[in-house]
């Protein structure tokens, strides 16, 4: 039997051969010990997890016990999305990712506050399929709810819990972060990434989930696409492309209704009021409406 072997199939050698992994407690580079460890040359040394991901955020640098999406949150979100609820997300933006990654060699990127993992599994499926000459994909999420989810999606993707606010690399390396439903810490990416580096931000806009918003609240504001990128511009970072990707879907049963609710913030803020009444709810159409910003470093 002959084994047939793509020619696209071409990640790169990946950030912990290249020296790119940052020891989180003395920023030298660290080196794979045996497949099971991260250690740096001052022997700090981070242990690879059965799922397969590093714990690079270490507890002087927590602002909490447990930070970041809870493991029912982490849950939800995983049966939302796998669903292919928000399926035509993944596709714009693995689509786009491509595009910027092509005729390019060892294309890096990070998705920062990668949740678990469904998107960058779509865009390491996407790259696979007909992307760049090389690339180098990796995932940081502060839970470690969310990372364990998301290392058992796919091995050859760097995986580690850590967060924005403390990018674990040694260098300027990323060509491109994405970041969805997250969080941006700007100067972190901006140190993170090399001259002509891109952030491809996505957020809600302002129908998003609306029918969900008017069950659960008195009164809804349609507000602008969340994040303002004046945090951006002051970093340096400039807008170059804007687009809106809108769509309804249909969830059925209250369990998926009541997923839906719980991977978002909504579900810390909604009055008891509007629960019950979503609730009571076997059916509901949503609108998803999300905002995709690419913006780049001069
Ligand atoms: C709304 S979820 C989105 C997850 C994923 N990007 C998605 O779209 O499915 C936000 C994620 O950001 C993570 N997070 C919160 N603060 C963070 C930080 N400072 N650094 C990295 N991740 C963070 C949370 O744990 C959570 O998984
Ligand atoms: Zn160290």
């Amino acid at each position: 039997m002959t084994a047939i072997i793509s020619n696209n199939e071409k990640p790169a050698p990946g950030f912990v051969a290249r020296g790119l992994v940052a020891c989180p407690i003395c920023a030298a580079a660290t080196a794979d010990h045996a497949g099971r460890a991260l250690i740096c040359p001052s022997g700090h040394s981070f242990d690879r997890a059965r799922e397969g991901y590093y714990n690079l955020l270490v507890v002087q640098h927590k602002a909490s016990r447990d930070p970041g999406d809870s493991k029912p949150m982490v849950a939800a979100r995983r049966r939302i999305l796998d669903a292919g609820v928000y399926a035509p997300v993944a596709e714009q933006v693995s689509a786009r990712v491509v595009e910027l990654a092509r005729g390019r060699t060892d294309f890096a990127i990070l998705d920062a506050g990668c949740g678990e993992g469904y998107y960058l599994e779509a865009i390491a499926a996407a790259l696979k399929a007909g992307g760049p000459d090389g690339y180098r994909l990796a995932g940081i999420d502060i839970s470690k709810w969310a990372m364990q989810a998301a290392a058992k999606r796919n091995r050859d993707i760097f995986w580690a819990v850590g967060s924005n606010k403390r990018m674990p690399f040694t260098q300027p390396c990323l060509d491109l972060i994405v970041c969805m439903f997250g969080f941006p810490v700007w100067e972190s990416f901006a140190a993170a990434q090399p001259s002509g580096g891109h952030v491809l931000l996505v957020d809600p806009a302002p129908d998003h989930l609306i029918e969900l918003r008017t069950i659960i609240y008195p009164t809804v504001a349609r507000a602008e696409a969340q994040g303002s990128l004046d945090a951006a511009e002051r970093t340096g970072y400039r807008r170059v492309e804007q687009q809106r990707v809108t769509f309804t879907i249909e969830l059925v049963g209250r369990a998926q209704i009541a997923d839906l609710l719980a991977m978002t913030p909504h579900d810390h803020r909604a009055p008891q009021a509007g629960r019950e009444s979503l609730a009571a709810r076997e059916q509901l159409t949503v609108t998803v409406d999300v905002a995709l910003r690419l913006l780049s470093k001069p």
